[in-house]
């Protein structure tokens, strides 16, 4: 949720800042914006852009008109939050003499009583953002003789919420400072030059040497230095890492869009995010987790908490949770789990699922349940992101960076974390034994192969967005494990393609959304596989009774189930897998599906209507 960008160095900073901004655009792209310190008269000036709507349309104001040459510079691309998505709201955000210029992720929440403050003082704001008022405060620190620096902590202590700053002051052209709280922001560590951004991807082309910050510090960033300090101006430091993936995981390497790509990446991701995780002698081994085995064994209820899809991933953890480890396991969306009062214990362990890492919701949801002293256990895909970072343990998935702001092989490989953390309770807690863990983590290696196959027919996926492109409304039914596929499903295509979509427990349709089923419309079936239970043939008789009224089915059925063939209007074939794993290979065909009657309707399946990628706000 917006996407922030720093540099100070050799190279011209425009480049370096568009480019960022480029690699940052999934993060929010309601505006974007640069301003740059270049030399004016012997004098250090700003010069700065900001235009509504995509960073193209930045880039060609820029093309008509380029900034004066400069090697500082900051810029930024905004999903709106106060004011509206126009050129005045745009970022950067100048002081009252044009000398500083700001650019902010987040929300200032005392921002109401500091603009009148600042009006009382005979300022007057522009725009209607939050971010202007800290522009301003910034600006009079340096009129009053702080440096930027100084500037910066004295007036992060005044704010309240969540937010990442970064200024630069014309009369110090050689320097950018920033701060950060429960809002992103890495350093990029170059030869000569340094770099900032929401994430890695902003200068993974320049430099894979990063600084992770911690809560509350400002970071001052010059060619050949960085320091950093708290927002009182002890000194601290950052933890410096390597990023263990290149430019050309940021790239759409020959796909149409990132999503694409990315769904084709996913037998990797998912074989990826299995290695490493077995001793020699089969044990199932997770070295992330800091929990010690004692701690483990006394958990004697999970609760999960995420938002989006990461909240259908802990939806099937749920299945694998309470049958492989038979303790209770509770699914609460990251928005409403600390508003209902939740108990918990210290025996809770409290899993918080998210792709980026800095999902506000789930941050504030877990910052509670440790203040309740319960273990918080972090799923992630973005190494020193903040909810691990604030967690008592984590297990990373192997993902690589994911750039469609629809989540695809995020989710498969959440699924994986889930089923190994599951697997790794039931051998902590003896609920299973080892044999039967070893069965299952055989059967998940096998799950790379299954959904290459399950991707080899995409071709058939195609063809069926061609033929419901004019389709208003699309159902998903699902049971069991496919039940969360089903909501997953229908997400996707609310996202992407923006018709009604909606996802059910086939069970309940005869309890209202029956009511839906109207002659030709499209109803997904995730049909689980045959086994000793009845609900593979509950979901058929389900299937029956849509088709009976008129809708068009669509199945996912595993190879050899000729049962569901009389009742299928189209059949998509899965893999024979197990009916706990097979969300891993059902999610595939609907994420396909999805890509493509998105494109197929024009619309920019990486960067929809209205969504970020990683919502920092509540
Ligand atoms: C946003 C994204 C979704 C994502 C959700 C949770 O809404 O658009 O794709 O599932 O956030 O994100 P997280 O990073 O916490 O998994």
């Amino acid at each position: 949720m917006c996407g922030i960008v720093g540099y100070v160095g050799q190279q011209q900073a425009q480049g370096v800042v568009i480019e960022g901004l480029r690699r940052l655009e999934y993060r929010g792209y309601d505006s974007a914006g640069i301003a740059l310190v270049h030399a004016s008269e012997g004098r250090g000036a700003l010069a700065a852009d900001k235009r509504a709507g995509k960073l193209a349309n930045l880039e060609k104001a820029l093309d008509e008109r380029p900034l004066p040459e400069s090697s500082t510079g900051i810029g930024h691309t905004r999903w709106a939050t106060h004011g509206a998505p126009n050129d005045r709201n745009a970022h950067p955000h100048l002081g009252a003499a044009g000398r500083l210029a700001l650019v902010h992720n987040g929300i200032i929440e005392n921002f109401a009583e500091l603009r009148a403050e600042l009006e009382q003082a005979g300022h007057e704001l522009r725009s209607e953002t939050d971010t202007e008022v800290a522009a301003h405060l910034l600006e009079r620190e340096l009129r009053d003789g702080a440096d930027l620096t100084t500037a910066m902590q004295r007036i992060c202590r005044r704010l309240a919420g969540a937010f990442t700053l970064v200024a630069v002051d014309a009369e110090d052209p050689d320097r950018v400072v920033a701060a950060r709280r429960s809002s992103p922001l890495v350093v990029g560590l170059g030869e000569g030059e340094n770099f900032l951004g929401s994430d890695v991807a902003a200068f993974i082309e320049h430099t894979r040497e990063a600084l992770e910050l911690g809560q509350d510090q400002v970071v001052t960033l010059s060619r050949d230095d960085v320091s950093v300090t708290t927002f009182d101006g002890a000194p601290a430091e950052g933890t410096p890492y390597h990023v263990d993936w290149d430019l050309s995981a940021a790239e759409k390497d020959g796909h149409d869009w990132f999503m694409r790509k990315e769904i084709f990446e996913q037998p990797r991701a998912v074989a990826d995010s299995l290695i490493g995780r077995r001793t020699p002698t089969g044990e199932l081994h997770l070295d992330e987790v800091r929990l010690s085995d004692g701690d483990l064994r006394d958990i004697d209820k999970v609760i999960i908490i995420a938002c989006g899809t990461s909240f259908y991933a802990g939806m099937v953890a749920k299945y694998a949770i309470e049958h492989w480890c038979r303790i209770p396991c509770e699914v609460e969306l990251a928005s409403e789990f600390r508003y209902r009062d939740p108990i918990l214990t210290r025996e809770t362990l409290v899993v918080a699922i998210s792709q980026s890492g800095e999902t506000a919701d789930t941050l504030q949801a877990i910052r509670h349940a440790r203040t309740q002293r319960s273990k918080v256990l972090a799923i992630c895909n973005t190494n020193g992101s903040t909810i691990p970072r604030e967690s008592d343990a984590v297990i990373y998935t192997h993902a690589g960076p994911e750039i469609g702001v629809a989540s695809t092989k995020g989710f498969l490989t959440q699924l994986v974390a889930c089923y190994l953390l599951a697997l790794y309770l039931a051998q902590v807690k003896g609920t299973r034994y080892g044999d039967e863990i070893t069965q299952v983590m055989n059967q998940l290696e096998q799950m790379p192969a299954h959904i290459q196959t399950v991707l080899e027919g995409a071709a058939d996926v195609y063809a069926l967005a061609q033929d419901y492109v004019d389709a208003r409304s699309v159902l998903f039914l699902g049971r069991h494990a496919g039940f969360p596929v089903a909501l997953e499903g229908a997400l996707k295509l609310k996202e992407l393609a923006y018709i009604h979509a909606e996802g059910f427990a086939a069970g309940e349709l005869k309890h209202g959304p029956i009511a839906l089923i109207e002659e030709g419309l499209p109803v997904w079936c995730v049909v689980p596989p045959r086994g000793r239970d009845q609900l593979h043939d509950k979901m058929v008789s389900g299937i029956q009774e849509v088709r009976a009224r008129g809708a068009r089915t669509i199945c996912l059925a595993e190879a050899g189930d000729e049962s569901i063939t009389p009742y299928a209007d189209a059949l998509i074939r899965l893999p024979k897998v197990p009916v706990l794993l097979q969300p891993l290979v059902a999610a595939v065909p609907l994420q396909l599906f999805a890509c493509e009657l998105a494109t197929l309707m024009g619309h920019d399946v990486d960067q929809p209507r209205n969504l970020a990628k990683s919502v920092t706000v509540e």
